[in-house]
């Protein structure tokens, strides 16, 4: 599928969150070196960039089967269970949403983890007792979007912690084209940059507009995608020349209008707008204070001035 053949497949093609490459670079080699399993790895950060991707990346490098899942989905300790039993030596396990999982779960991962072994409970009652099954080494990789969501004894089971971070206007620029030359796109450079400029610092979002874009470049355009006809194209789709789309727009007029900019709490916001307090923690929020739009205080959330003069709105005591 074109989704999937968009995302790099090795190191090498991953562009931006340097830090992160290089250092995993280092500890994948080391256990190709050692034939022994990667240290557990923990990819924390705003969704979009690129959790999933660099853990399709670190099978590969790695050479082993991925078994992919997510917080959610393993529901009873006998779930995970089957998953564990299932790998061979070196796999990994990719557990996106770590954070969801259910403490019954999670107590079944800790000796997984440390131990490389299986605690299972045989009998019910007075009867009733464990045994130990061995489990082949493998590599748990957990995603979360916030890793202060994580409880403790779970996250300092992981020997690589990550974190993700909103990549720069070239990354995405460069990401951009990339992409237009696999879906087989003319785009001028300047049409690639506008794309970045507008993608919240965020890969997916960057591809989802490149995949819009060039809609109207086919049935509007001759197919080449031009800085006007992205610009105009942009425009059509409602991203501001910040990112900033329609639920952004809403929740700061919210907070402006209804709240004199704040400070106003989380729960008050979303109830206002509609939103899940979640998504707009999680998705919205930490682009809006990366770009200095909203600010997070002990009282609540606050509206900058740039918030204000960014939606044309006077800010109060400007002359
Ligand atoms: N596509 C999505 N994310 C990417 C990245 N980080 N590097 C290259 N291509 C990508």
């Amino acid at each position: 599928a074109v989704e999937l053949s968009l995302r790099p497949r090795y190191l090498a093609e991953y562009i931006g969150q340097t830090s992160v490459k290089e250092n995993l670079k280092v500890f994948i080699e080391a256990a190709k070196m050692r034939k022994e399993a990667l240290d557990h790895v923990l990819l924390y950060g705003p969704p979009g960039l690129g959790k999933t991707t660099l853990s399709n990346i670190i099978a590969n490098e790695l050479g082993v089967n991925l078994r992919t899942t997510s917080g959610p989905a393993i529901e009873r300790p006998g779930d995970l269970a089957a998953l564990l039993t299932n790998l061979q030596e070196g796999d990994v396990l990719f557990i996106d949403e770590i954070h969801r999982l259910n403490r019954s779960v999670e107590e079944v991962l800790y000796p997984a983890m440390e131990d490389f072994a299986l605690d299972i409970m045989i009998g019910k009652g007075p009867s009733a007792r464990s045994v130990r099954l061995d489990l082949p080494p493998f590599t748990l990789i957990g995603a979360t979007t916030r890793a202060g969501l994580l409880s403790a004894p779970l996250r300092d089971r992981f020997g690589v912690v990550s974190r993700l971070e909103f990549y720069k206007t070239d990354e995405l620029a460069f990401i951009v084209s990339r992409a237009s030359e696999i879906l087989g796109v003319s785009i001028v450079g300047e049409a690639s940059t506008e794309i970045a400029l507008r993608s919240r610092g965020t890969p997916r979002i960057a591809n989802r507009l490149l995949k819009r874009v060039r809609d109207f470049a086919q049935v509007r355009g001759d197919g080449i995608i031009t800085h006007e006809l992205a610009r105009s194209a942009l425009e059509l789709l409602r991203v501001d020349p910040m990112g900033l789309d329609a639920i952004d727009h809403k929740m700061l007029r919210a907070m402006i209008e209804g709240f004199r900019g704040g400070p106003v709490g989380l729960d008050t916001i979303a109830a206002t707008i509609g939103e899940e307090s979640q998504t707009i923690e999680d998705v919205y929020e930490p682009y809006l204070m990366q770009v200095g739009l909203l600010q997070r205080t002990p009282r609540g959330r606050i509206a900058t001035p740039q918030a204000y003069r960014h939606l044309g709105i006077p800010v109060p005591g400007d002359s």
